[in-house]
C-alpha cells in the first residue's frame, strides 16, 4: 500500500471547508431538530389518542425509515415543492432536522417521564397550576437528565450528516468522493474522512463527559 500524502495535502483546504459544513449541518440540525422535537414530544404526550396519533406517526415514520431515503425525499420532493429548485444546503438542514426531531421528541418525553410523578403532585398540592408545575418543577429536573442524550444525538448527527454527500452537499464525504473520482484512489480519501470524523466525535464525547461531570 503506497500512501500518497501529496494528494491529501492538495485536498486539505477542501476537507477543511467540508469539516465546517459538517459541523454547520450538525449544529443547525440539533438546534432546529430540538425546537421541532420539543413540539412533537409534547404532542406525543397528549392524553387523547386521537390528538396524539399524528405525533406518534411522525416519530415512527422518521425512526422507521432510513435517513438515506428521507434525504432523497426531501431533496427531490419537499425542497423543490417549496423553493422551486433543489438546494443541497437547505435539503441537508431540513432532512437532518426532521430526522433528529423524531429522536429528540423521544428524548424529551423520556426525560419528562423520568421525573417522579410525586414531584408534580407535590407542586400541584402547593397550589401551582399544571403549567407552573411543568415549568418550575418537572422541566428543571428533566433537562438535566436529557443532557447526555442530547450530546449523543449531536454526535450521531456529525456522523450521519455524511449521508448528505448523496445530494452533493459539500461536507466531508462529498470531498472524499470527489478525491476518489479524481485520483481513482481509495485509502487516501476515505481514511482522511475517517480520521476527521474520529477527531470530531472523540473530542465531542470528551467535552460531553466533562459537561456531564460538571452538572
Ligand atoms: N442511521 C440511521 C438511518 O440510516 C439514522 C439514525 C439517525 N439517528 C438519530 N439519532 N438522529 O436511518
Amino acid at each position: 500500500m503506497d500512501f500518497n500524502f501529496d494528494i491529501i495535502g492538495g485536498y486539505l483546504p477542501l476537507f477543511l471547508r467540508g469539516t465546517l459544513y459538517t459541523v454547520g449541518f450538525s449544529i443547525a440540525s440539533i438546534i432546529l431538530g430540538s425546537i421541532f422535537g420539543l413540539g412533537i414530544g409534547f404532542g406525543r404526550m397528549l392524553k387523547s389518542p386521537l390528538w396524539r396519533w399524528p405525533f406518534l406517526a411522525y416519530i415512527n415514520f422518521f425512526r422507521g425509515t432510513p435517513l438515506y431515503v428521507q434525504i432523497l425525499i426531501v431533496h427531490f420532493g419537499l425542497v423543490p415543492a417549496f423553493f422551486g429548485s433543489t438546494n443541497a444546503l437547505i435539503s441537508g438542514v431540513v432532512a437532518l432536522s426532521l430526522n433528529s426531531a423524531a429522536y429528540t421528541a423521544e428524548i424529551f418525553r423520556a426525560g419528562i417521564q423520568s421525573v417522579d410523578p410525586g414531584q408534580r403532585e407535590a407542586a400541584l398540592s402547593l397550589g401551582m397550576t399544571g403549567r407552573q408545575s411543568m415549568r418550575f418543577v418537572v422541566l428543571p429536573q428533566a433537562v438535566k437528565r436529557m443532557v447526555p442524550a442530547f450530546g449523543n444525538e449531536f454526535i450521531v448527527l456529525v456522523k450521519d450528516s455524511s449521508l448528505l454527500a448523496l445530494v452533493a452537499a459539500p461536507e466531508i464525504m462529498y470531498w472524499s468522493n470527489t478525491m476518489k473520482g479524481q485520483y481513482m484512489r481509495i485509502w487516501e480519501p476515505y481514511l482522511t474522512a475517517a480520521v476527521i470524523y474520529f477527531v470530531l466525535t472523540y473530542s465531542l464525547s470528551k467535552l460531553l463527559s466533562y459537561i456531564e461531570r460538571r452538572i
